[in-house]
């Protein structure tokens, strides 16, 4: 651990009278972390913190969040900054590699990338082993781990050059197996990438083109898609990420690990929540709706909650969904669809939820998911795709993390602890006496 320590903190047990010195380690911003390391050996007890409420698991260098200020930095920068003025390429080079790249380092690195968007015919055939009706991100989930049966000339996680090459490669083949995934849904051919075209142009031309007519690519579409990727890029230790952390820290080959990420990325609580917020806006149908479901997401005995609203780090709005309410403004103008009913439903339910004093005494603000469903589905990306977006932006997240880990020298397996509560030990009763 690299983190300052500049103070300590005594913890005595009452009962033992035993007790322990913990450092607290002091990063560059944000709030210090007490290391707790030498507490079960001093004390013999563990802490306690379901949901890691409480816990810093890593130290880490790549994005910074400030929850209650509403603050999110990729190295740094903040991500209003690069929403305006960057590009999804440029975010990926930064969060990667710590720097923004010259001109000439982006064009090096854009080509690596280029270079890899094939994927072997092979793992193509892959997908016609699923039904139809699949989920795309089931399927991406899977061929994603299959790559490892594929490209062993990366497998060895101790060489940088191999871990470099995976990078480029699994950012590179993520929207062509994406777009594959979509293709075989709808029971249309696969499209092959084309190199010419910038990375968010080409994930659009192979979920639209056809073979059979030429696909005239729609600028707005494509710089929206863009700036939806620099927006869900990385987000510090979300559960993907973590995941992607912890199965990589057991030594597990990087395409296994960061398709361990993609499983987490779709539960509903995380992105899967995009999908989710469009088939509930759906649901809801019309303002006249909104308190009836807005008691609904009230009552502790439903399991309907307000999809898009809430996060555990942000107790404020989400620095991403202020760039994509705003955006959706523009996008919706651009393509000349303003009157958006989904959009306005969306809106609408933004006023009053944050009006209401569930909301506000809950600090239940709106995040990222919220609008971006407004987006994709106006530049026609259909709705089981949304959660896919977000793996194809947020795998250089993963890959930035895992690699940070890695090359960490002092790197160890993640294996949390528990308190059991289970029974205590008893012997075994044959089966002819149990009752
Ligand atoms: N609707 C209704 N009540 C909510 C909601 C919601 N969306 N979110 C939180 N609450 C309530 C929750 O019931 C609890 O109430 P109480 O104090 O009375 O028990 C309180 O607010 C605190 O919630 P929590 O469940 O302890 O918060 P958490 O940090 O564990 O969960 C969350 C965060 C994002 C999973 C949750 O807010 C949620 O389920 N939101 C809806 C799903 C969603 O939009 N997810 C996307 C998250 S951002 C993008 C990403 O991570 O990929």
């Amino acid at each position: 651990m690299t983190g300052k320590t500049e103070t300590t903190f005594e913890l005595t047990d009452s009962a033992s009278g035993r007790s322990s010195q913990l450092p607290v380690r002091t990063g560059t911003i944000g709030p210090a972390a007490l290391d707790i390391a030498a507490l079960h050996k001093d004390l013999g007890v563990f802490t306690y913190d379901p949901g890691f409420g409480a816990t810093a698991a890593t130290e880490s260098r790549i994005t910074y969040i400030d929850g209650d200020a509403g603050v999110l930095l990729y190295r740094g920068y903040p991500i209003e900054q690069l929403a305006e003025r960057s590009s999804f390429m440029e975010v990926a080079y930064l969060l990667l590699l710590g720097e923004l790249p010259t001109s000439r380092q982006l064009e090096e690195f854009t080509g690596n990338i280029r270079y890899h968007t094939m994927l072997n015919e092979t793992l193509l055939r892959f997908f016609n082993g699923f039904h139809h009706n699949a989920h795309p991100m089931a399927m991406v989930s899977a061929v994603v781990a299959s790559m490892s049966a594929f490209y062993h000339d990366t497998m060895d996680i101790h060489n940088p050059r191999h871990r470099e090459i995976f990078s480029h490669r699994i950012i590179a083949k993520l929207p062509t197996i994406a777009a594959a995934a979509h293709k075989h849904s709808v029971g249309q051919p696969f499209i092959y990438p084309r190199n010419d075209l910038d990375y968010a142009a080409n994930v659009l031309h192979m979920v639209f083109a056809v073979p059979c007519e030429p696909y005239k690519l729609d600028p707005i579409a494509s710089e929206a898609l863009d700036l939806l990727f620099i927006l869900h890029a990385d987000h510090e230790q979300n559960a993907s990420t973590s995941t992607v952390r912890l199965a990589g820290s057991t030594g597990a080959n990087p395409y296994a690990a960061i398709s361990a990420g993609v499983s987490a990325l779709w539960g509903p609580a995380h992105g899967g929540a995009n999908e989710a917020v469009l088939a509930m806006l759906e649901q809801i149908g019309s303002a006249d709706n909104i308190p009836k479901y807005l008691a609904m997401a009230k009552d502790k005995s439903s399991h309907f909650r307000l999809m898009g609203f809430g996060h555990r780090v942000y107790k404020n709005f989400d620095p991403r969904a202020k760039i994509i309410r705003a955006m959706c403004h523009k996008v919706l103008a651009r393509l000349g669809r303003s009157d958006n009913p989904l959009f306005e439903l969306a809106l609408r339910l933004e006023e009053i939820a944050l009006k209401d004093e569930y909301f506000v005494s809950r600090k239940l603000y709106p995040n990222v998911d919220f609008y971006s469903g407004v987006i994709y589905s106006a530049i026609g990306i259909p709705r089981s795709m949304f959660t896919v977006m977000f793996a194809i932006a947020r795998t250089v997240g993963w890959v930035a993390h895992w690699q940070e880990m890695i090359s960490d020298p002092l790197m160890r397996i993640g294996r949390p602890r528990q308190l059991y509560t289970g029974p205590t030990r008893r012997d075994y009763l044959e089966i002819a006496k149990r009752a």
